[in-house]
């Protein structure tokens, strides 16, 4: 949530900034706005609403704003409303310094009321702007009492450190002085922040896609850490103080990865990227012995081996990709395995200890409620695997192992080729468990693996069907309510299918198991509510083929326009479906890997036909940063 730009270097600030936040948007984007020193003061600009807002007062403004050290923002709000004076940056009393805040500092109440009593003047809602002004107020007890800063130390980098010793929550924070044209100054606890180092330029931001047209070298920060970016370089310490080391990383994608390629939208191009997506995931994960290649890997064999239970936790679209790999890490390892929402996960009291193995899964590798979830197993002493997108993210620092998706970036809102390398990640992990503690044998995981190997190709035969599904999509644009049944690993798909359609095209949308559906979803049916099914294969499990066969027919007797998934092949659904939209036949756990596909585009297409920006729908962000 909130994306920030942080930069010092030779270039315009102004330039690097908007450049930034343009493919920071995603992150939010109810209000933007920058801050940069310029001769010895410092200029802001901010804007209720989209980045072109604040592009289009820029053009229209008088203030120059050519600096090249600055700071730019996109909010996702939290404390007050998307307004001009909500907008980020924030400044204090005298206009001398700019903050940048993406997180919630949770005492901000408290320390409001101190900075009023003791005379300054906030003008907004947020909680952010309570850091401008005790930092106004630190830098004036430090210009008091000068002698006490040690030779070299950035009086606005103190001032920060002692800032961050007061606040409560989670933060990334990054900071301007105009007295201070030579450092951008940031911190964080619980939210990201990654530096860019160029040629004489330096880069603070959300993520890499910030800086990623200037430089793929970049430094991971830790918890609670301060930096300050100078143009030659970063120094970092702890809050106290401590000098530490960022751990350095090569990101191995480039800026045009992150462009939308000639589509119109990002959720466009990543839809149909899923093919690559998915093989990607997949390669190389099996040395020739059939051991699972892990990412960064501090669990042993032996660990794997002496788990007696597997959690896995995660949100929305990753959460419903854990529920799929519960069916199959049941089913190949006699393993108990529970899936729970990571919002949830600490709060109810988990029963943990060290044999206990955590899968947490995650896109953005920073959202809270699934960072929280690990911190609190791995206080419990479980081991924790991360299965994620984004190197340099939180969440896999802080697990014990780490399985990387490897699908690229993701700028759309909407999880579409992420969700399939989670699912492929899982299935790997499932394998792997099984063949460690002896349950599958060597040839039966290389015949699955085998199977996981061809899921590209049938996922690429899929998207080349689906013309058909955008038609009917299109049809459906007044639509009041959408149904999407499922069972076994079609019910997940369904969440997932109804999951999409709410966020993209704001409709009602539920996903239910099908057999739950006469126990009281049914009252819902009416004539002509459209209800999507998501049909397994009559190969392997024909006793669920035969009972949601049942299914559609009970919500055809009551009126329902039934539009039917079903590999190809399956004749037996033919009288009962009134559209039929086929996929590839596939092994009954691998199935979620092609059903999920046309539901993807089912939502996409509906959501255009009314209109709606898919990449980013109202009051979403891509990475939800707070709890
Ligand atoms: O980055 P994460 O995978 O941890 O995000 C979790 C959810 O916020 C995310 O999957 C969300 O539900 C999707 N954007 C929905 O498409």
């Amino acid at each position: 949530m909130c994306g920030i730009i942080g930069y010092i270097g030779g270039q315009s600030a102004l330039e690097v900034a908007l450049t930034g936040l343009r493919r920071l948007e995603y992150r939010g984007y109810d209000s933007a706005g920058v801050a940069v020193v310029v001769d010895g003061g410092l200029r802001t600009l901010r804007r209720a609403g989209k980045l072109a807002n604040l592009e289009k007062a820029l053009a229209e403004t008088e203030a120059g704003l050519s600096g090249t050290t600055g700071i730019g923002h996109t909010r996702w709000a939290t404390h007050g409303g998307p307004t001009d004076t909500n907008a980020h940056p924030h400044t204090d009393c005298t206009s001398a310094v700019g903050v940048i805040h993406n997180g919630i500092i949770e005492n901000f109440a408290g320390l409001r009321a101190g900075l009023e009593h003791g005379g300054h003047e906030l003008t907004s809602e947020t909680d952010t702007e309570v850091v401008a002004h005790l930092l106004e107020d630190e830098l004036a007890t430090l210009v008091r009492d000068g002698s006490s800063l040690p030779a070299g130390t950035n009086p606005l980098t103190e001032a920060l450190r002692r800032v961050c010793g007061r606040l409560e929550g989670a933060f990334t924070l990054v900071v301007v002085h105009r007295d201070h044209p030579d450092v951008v100054v940031a911190a964080r606890r619980n939210s990201p922040l990654v530096v860019g180092l160029g040629a004489g330029e330096t880069f603070l931001a959300s993520d890499v896609a910030a800086f990623i047209a200037h430089t793929r070298n970049a430094l991971e920060i830790g918890q609670d850490q301060v930096v300050e970016a100078r143009r030659d370089g970063v120094s970092i310490t702890d809050f106290a103080g401590n000098p530490v080391e960022g751990r350095p990383y090569h990101v191995d994608w480039d800026a045009s990865a992150a462009e939308k390629g000639g589509y119109p939208y990002f959720m466009l191009k990543e839809i149909s990227e899923q093919p690559t997506a998915l093989a990607d995931t997949l390669r190389g994960r099996l040395s020739d012995d059939a051991e699972i290649v892990l990412d960064e890997e501090r669990l042993s064999t032996q660990d794997f081996r002496d788990i007696d239970k597997v959690f896995i936790v995660a949100c929305g679209t990753a959460y419903h990709a854990g529920l799929i790999a519960k069916y199959a890490v049941e089913h190949w390892t006699r393993l108990p395995c529970e899936v729970e929402m990571a919002s949830e996960f600490r709060y109810r009291d988990p029963v943990l200890d060290r044999s206990t193995l955590v899968i947490a899964i995650s896109q953005s590798g920073e959202t809270l409620d699934t960072l929280m979830a690990v911190k609190h197993a791995r206080e419990q002493k479980a081991r924790v695997l991360a299965i994620c997108n984004t190197n340099g993210s939180t969440i896999p620092r802080e697990s014990d192992a780490v399985l990387y998706t490897r699908c690229g970036p993701e700028v759309g809102v909407a999880s579409t080729k992420t969700f399939l390398g989670q699912v492929a990640a899982c299935l790997l992990v499932g394998l792997y468990l099984a063949q460690v503690r002896g349950v599958l044998y060597g040839d039966e995981v290389a015949r699955y693996v085998e199977r996981l190997q061809a899921t590209p190709t049938l996922v690429r035969e899929t998207l080349a069907t689906v013309e058909p599904v955008r038609a009917l999509a299109r049809s459906l644009v007044d639509a009041k309510a959408v149904l999407f049944l499922g069972r076994h690993v079609g019910y997940p798909v369904a969440l997932e299918g109804a999951l999409k359609l709410k966020e993209l095209a704001y409709m009602h949308a539920e996903g239910f198991p099908a057999g739950e559906l006469k126990h009281g979803p049914i009252a819902l049916i009416e004539p002509g509510l459209p209800v999507v099914i998501v049909v397994p294969s009559p190969r392997g499990r024909s006793h669920l083929h035969g009972k949601i066969v049942s299914n559609i027919q009970e919500v055809r007797a009551r009126g329902a326009r039934t539009i039917v998934i079903a590999e190809e092949g399956d004749t037996i659904v033919e009288p009962y479906a009134e559209h039929l939209i086929r996929v590839p036949a596939t092994p009954t756990l691998l199935a979620p890997l092609v059903t999920t596909v046309p539901l993807q585009v089912f939502a996409c297409e509906l959501a255009l036909a009314r209109g709606l920006d898919v990449d980013q729908p109202r009051n979403l962000a891509k990475s939800v940063t707070v709890e």
